[in-house]
This record gives C-alpha cells, structure tokens and sequence, in this order.
C-alpha cells in the first residue's frame, strides 16, 4: 500500500455525462480538490452540478473521465473507500426511513460499517447526535417529528457516522428558513474546523457560498466557466457568464437561461 499522497484529496479528470436522450449533463469537467478544503460549485439550474456530486458520490457513472481519491480511482471500489465520500441532499425525506427512529437509523448504519458492541454503538449515536446539535430527545423521534433543520442535523449526522473524509452537499440548506439555515451552515463550519473533512458545497445561493467555500467552480452547460477563490470570483468575475450569474441574484422572477452544449435550437 502507499501512503496517502500530499496531491489533492480529490481529482476530477475530463468528467462527461451523457444521459439517454443526448443530454451532454457534464462536458469534460476537470478540478482538484485539498484535503481539508471546502469547494463551491454554482451554476444555472441544469448547468450539471449534482450530476457531478452524484458521480464524486458513486451514485451515478461517468460516460467518461475520472474521479480520483487520493490518487487512485473511485470507480468500483470497496466500501471502506466508498464511506469517504457522503452525500447530504436538499430533502434529508428522501435518505430517512419514515418508520425507523433517528437514533435507531444511526445505530443501524452503524452496525453495517462498524464492528462494535451494543453499548459502543450507543455511545456513538449520542456523541453523533451532540455533535449536530441534537440529543436523546431527537434519538427517539421519528423523522417527521422534526423540523426541517433538525433533519437536516440528523442527515448530516449520518453521514458523519461514516466518517467521511469528502462531504457533498447538494443544495442542503435551500429549504431551510433563512435563521434555520444560518444555524445549519454555523454547524458545518464547526464542523470542518473539528474534523479533519472536505465539503464539496453545491448551491444556487451565492450568499451562501460566500459563507462556507473556500474556492468555487462555476459551470455552464455541464462545463467549467470559471473558478477561483471564491471572494475573488464573487467580487470580480472574469467571465461575462459569470457576471451574469451574479446579476442575476437579487432580481426575482429571473429565468434561467437553458442552454444545451451541442443542442440545435
Ligand atoms: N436522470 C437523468 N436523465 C436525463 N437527463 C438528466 C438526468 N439528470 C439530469 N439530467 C439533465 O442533465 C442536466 C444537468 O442536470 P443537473 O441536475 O445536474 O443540474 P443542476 O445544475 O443540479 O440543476 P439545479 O440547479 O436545477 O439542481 C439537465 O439538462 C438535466 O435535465
Ligand atoms: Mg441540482
């Protein structure tokens, strides 16, 4: 075995996504990402950024490219490696079994990718649920018992239980209450600064951006546009895609320009 390299924890290399229909979701995608770093990656809606957190996570196959972790290829590895990377979703519904407690699905998850005794597991649960901010309280609840942010907590809480050293978040705040989601966002900050651990932040909200990403990626049509430190690209954009990104923030009602690499109009 080698020794973890110092090269980035995570490399994408000429990422393509092309679904069924010709949809070209993501077009020769290519970034690094450091152990410890907290990387952004906006765009339109459609631009191709959770076909790509989705392929980062194993959920989804590339039509062609690489993910590398650690240098070494993602792509049909074990367990032990795919529990590095853990994927929080906008809908924490859709990842919480609606009849199972929260403590229990914690537990659960536990017992899958951990050997420890009953009162090992137990332990974890509750130092998991202390360290999202929840209690023995929330462990006994059942998901639809909770508001929004404190599913988000418990999502975010599972994922952890696997010790992850990369965290996708897809639009993970977007459905929090504005107040909620600075509670949500204050705990990942925390978060990153406990555990040695990687976000890759995925979010329409540039404010939010602005808040947790280190560096940003902008996409457009499934390609990279632009990327930089994230004050930099935010603050003084260098592509007029950019440029018009940002504008298009504070105005409601603003939609999306839909564009489709290679899609005759
Ligand atoms: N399973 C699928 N089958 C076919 N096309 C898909 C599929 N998933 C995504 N696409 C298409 O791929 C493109 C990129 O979609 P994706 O969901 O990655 O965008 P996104 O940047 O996450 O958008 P949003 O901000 O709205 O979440 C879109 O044109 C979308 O319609
Ligand atoms: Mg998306």
């Amino acid at each position: 075995m080698t020794a973890p390299s110092l090269g980035p924890l995570l490399s994408v290399r000429g990422l393509r996504k092309v679904f069924a229909d010709d949809v070209v979701a993501v077009d020769n995608l290519t970034f690094d990402l450091s152990q410890g770093e907290s990387l952004a990656i906006v765009g339109e809606s459609g631009s191709g950024k959770t076909t790509t957190a989705r392929i980062i996570a194993g959920l989804d196959s590339a039509t062609a490219g690489d993910v590398l972790l650690d240098g070494r290829p993602m792509a049909g590895t074990g367990r032990r490696r795919r529990r590095d990377v853990q994927m929080v979703f906008q809908d924490p519904f859709g990842s919480l079994d609606p009849r199972q407690k929260v403590g229990a699905a914690i537990a659960e998850l536990l017992a899958v990718h951990f050997r420890l005794s009953k009162a090992e597991r137990r332990s974890r649960v509750a130092g998991l649920l202390d360290e999202v901010g929840l209690d023995e309280r929330h462990a006994s609840e059942y998901p639809r018992n909770l508001s929004g942010g404190q599913r988000q907590r418990v999502a975010i809480a599972r994922a952890l239980a696997l010790e992850p050293r990369l965290l996708i978040l897809d639009e993970a705040v977007a459905a929090l209450d504005v107040s909620v989601q600075a509670q949500v966002l204050n705990l990942l900050i925390d978060l990153r600064d406990r555990r040695d651990i990687s976000y890759l932040f995925v979010s329409h909200d540039l404010a939010v951006v602005r808040q947790i990403s280190d560096r940003c990626l902008v996409m457009c049509a499934g390609a990279l546009v632009e990327q930089g430190e994230t004050r930099d690209v935010l603050d003084n954009p260098r592509e007029s895609y950019t440029r018009q990104l940002l504008d298009a923030v504070p105005r409601p009602g603003w939609i999306p320009r839909r564009r489709q690499a290679g899609t005759p109009s």
